[in-house]
């Protein structure tokens, strides 16, 4: 590498030497040798398989604007009124037929953005068909829900007040409600010309939903150049993330959320877990096309470390089994437990913050209190 640079500023300088004017080409042929004493300065390693541990650390470093994960992006332009009211609306339970349930009944915006249930119970006490995703960063997933069925984050709203087990409502009967309180008729009317209605609803959740992006975790505070805010060991980590193939589909700034991937590409996962289900059928439910049988939105990763249990079914319970999962139905490789290890420590660099609190340390000390 240094001598092909050295080669090439070499060249650089013989091509000055013959077409530039005496001085110049004296000014120029200095420049470039001050050049290669400098760069003689750098020792650059041959090859990365003996590179020392540190050397591969600042090689790291210098090229993090080229790594697969990218920091989460702060959110912008966002009405901050619309923000305030989207929030209220989030935990409004008059949106609800019953007048009992919220968004915020099944993601818990002071924890996970989601639940720890494999299923949580809708209405009725029904169980939900699939497990709960965090609301956090979903804005930027390229579709929302398992199966991608809405486009984003307006649709994904319709799908909750018209769901049976959610909402079980329509769109009139809110607005009707929301209408007859003076409150959200003066915050509707100081913020859109029209007033209450289905789209500014969705509008103004959405707008809050955008807002809620995990800034700050430990891996962006690393990528934005604090070697030292993860440790050799949540390094390695992600080296292996990497190394095994898992960015092929858990990538970009919320390490997932923008593909359409079969689970089980090698082996199948639905024979060996039993009981199939209609949810299980993935994208298919939305296409009817064969080839999208088992597909799912890959899911971002950012919070898996504290959304357990895990994937769609709900069906596994630690981060350890969904590496060693993933390890062998998508990648085809068995996988040793010090790497799984390894790779959740890692996963566990991902969390940020919300409202300049890191997320999930209620539930953490909850499931202290609890244990045995
Ligand atoms: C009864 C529990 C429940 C309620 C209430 C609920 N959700 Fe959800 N939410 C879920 C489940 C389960 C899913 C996954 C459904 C699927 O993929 O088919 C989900 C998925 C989502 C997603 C998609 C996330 C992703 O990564 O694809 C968003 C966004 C979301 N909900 C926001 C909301 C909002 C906003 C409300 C209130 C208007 C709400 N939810 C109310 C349980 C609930
Ligand atoms: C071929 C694409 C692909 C590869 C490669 C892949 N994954 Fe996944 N991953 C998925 C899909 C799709 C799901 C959702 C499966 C489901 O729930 O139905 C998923 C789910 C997960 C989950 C559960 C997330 C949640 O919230 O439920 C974790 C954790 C995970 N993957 C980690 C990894 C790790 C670690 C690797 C590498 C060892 C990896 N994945 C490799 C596609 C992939």
């Amino acid at each position: 590498m240094a001598a092909l640079i050295f080669t090439y500023l070499l060249n650089k300088s013989f091509y000055k030497i013959g077409n530039m004017c005496p001085l110049k080409m004296r000014q120029g042929y200095i420049s470039s040798l001050l050049q290669v004493a400098l760069l003689l300065l750098i020792p650059l390693p041959a090859t990365t398989d003996d590179m020392p541990l540190a050397a591969a650390e600042s090689l790291l470093l210098s090229d993090l604007r080229y790594e697969p994960i990218q920091p989460l992006p702060p959110p912008t332009d966002l009405d901050q009124r619309k923000v305030r009211l989207g929030e209220q609306l989030f935990h409004e339970s008059r949106l609800s037929h019953d007048n009992n349930m919220s968004c915020s009944s099944c993601h818990f915006l002071d924890n996970n953005g989601a639940d720890y249930l494999p299923h949580t119970l809708g209405r009725d006490g029904i169980k939900l068909d699939v497990n709960t995703p965090t609301v956090f960063n979903s804005s930027l997933n390229h579709y929302q829900l398992w199966d991608g069925r809405a486009r984003n984050l307006e649709e994904q709203i319709d799908f909750v007040v018209t769901s049976d087990k959610e909402y079980a409502t329509r769109w009139p009967v809110i607005v009707g409600k929301l209408k007859q309180d003076e409150k959200y008729r003066n915050s509707f009317g100081l913020i859109y010309p029209d007033g209450i209605t289905a789209p500014n609803i969705r509008n103004a959740i959405a707008t809050f939903e955008r807002s809620l992006i995990t800034l700050n975790s430990r891996f962006d505070r690393f990528l934005l150049g604090n070697a030292n805010a993860i440790s050799p060991e949540e390094k390695r980590g992600y080296q292996l993330f990497k190394t095994y193939g898992c960015v092929a589909c858990h990538q970009g700034s919320n390490v997932g959320g923008n593909l359409f991937m079969k689970l089980g590409v090698f082996g199948d996962y639905f024979a060996k877990r039993g009981n199939p289900t209609q949810a299980d059928l993935g994208r298919f439910n939305v296409t009817g096309k064969p080839r999208d049988r088992h597909l799912f939105r890959v899911p971002s990763l950012r919070l898996a470390a504290l959304t357990a249990p895990y994937f769609h079914d709900g069906s596994i319970k630690t981060l350890e089994e969904a590496v060693k999962v993933m390890a062998k139905h998508q990648l085809g490789r068995t996988i040793s437990d010090h790497d799984i290890s390894q790779i959740v420590a890692f996963l566990k660099t991902l969390p940020g913050e919300y409202k300049g609190q890191p997320l999930g340390g209620v539930h953490q000390a909850a499931k202290e209190a609890d244990a045995p």
